[in-house]
C-alpha cells in the first residue's frame, strides 16, 4: 500500500511537471481571452511558415495551401472568440470591436477570402504570385483588422 502511494505520488508529480512545460507564463490571461490570444498566435506561426516557404524553401510551395487552409479555418472562428463583454482581463482587444461587431466580423470574412486566394494561387505553383498574395493577405487580412481593433505597441 505504501509503495502504491509513493508510486501514485510520483505519477502526479510527473503529471504536474509535464503540464508546466509549454504552459503560458503565470500572469497570462486564461478563459476566452487566453484562448483567443493562443489562437491568434497559431495564425502568427502559420504566417512564419508561409514566409519561410515563399522566401526561402520555395521548392515546398505545395505546402502553402495547407497553411492557408489552416488560417482559413481559424478565420471562420474569430467572431465567436470575441463575445460581447470579453474584456476581463483587459487585453489588446479594443472596445471598438463591440461598437460595430458586424464590421469586425467582416474583417475575419475578408481574411478568409484573401487566404483562399493565396491557396488557389499556390496550387498553380507560381512562387512570385503566391508571395504577392501572401503579402496582401498579411496586410489587408491580418493588418486590416489589427489596425482598427487591436491596441498598438503590443
Ligand atoms: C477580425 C479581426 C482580426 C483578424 C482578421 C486577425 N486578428 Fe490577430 N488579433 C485581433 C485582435 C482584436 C487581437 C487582440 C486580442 C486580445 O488581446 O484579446 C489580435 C491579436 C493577435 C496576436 C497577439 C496574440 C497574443 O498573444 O496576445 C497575434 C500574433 C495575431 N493577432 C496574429 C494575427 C494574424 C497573423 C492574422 C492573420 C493571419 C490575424 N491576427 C488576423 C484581431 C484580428
Amino acid at each position: 500500500m505504501r509503495a502504491y502511494r509513493l508510486f501514485a505520488a510520483a505519477i502526479v508529480g510527473v503529471g504536474v511537471a509535464t503540464m508546466s512545460t509549454g504552459v503560458p507564463a503565470q500572469d497570462a490571461p486564461t478563459g476566452i481571452v487566453g484562448l483567443r490570444q493562443a489562437t491568434m498566435k497559431t495564425l502568427g506561426a502559420h504566417m512564419g511558415a508561409l514566409k519561410a516557404i515563399l522566401t526561402d524553401q520555395t521548392e515546398m510551395v505545395d505546402q502553402v495551401p495547407m497553411h492557408a487552409r489552416a488560417i482559413g479555418d481559424v478565420a471562420g472562428h474569430i467572431p465567436v472568440l470575441f463575445p460581447e463583454g470579453s474584456t476581463d482581463p483587459e487585453s489588446d482587444a479594443l472596445p471598438a470591436i463591440w461598437e460595430d461587431k458586424a464590421d469586425f466580423d467582416s474583417h475575419a470574412e475578408k481574411l478568409s477570402e484573401l487566404v483562399a486566394a493565396l491557396a488557389e494561387t499556390a496550387e498553380g505553383g507560381d512562387v512570385q504570385a503566391s508571395l504577392a498574395a501572401f503579402g496582401q493577405m498579411g496586410k489587408e487580412g491580418c493588418g486590416g483588422c489589427h489596425e482598427t481593433y487591436r491596441k498598438k505597441d503590443s
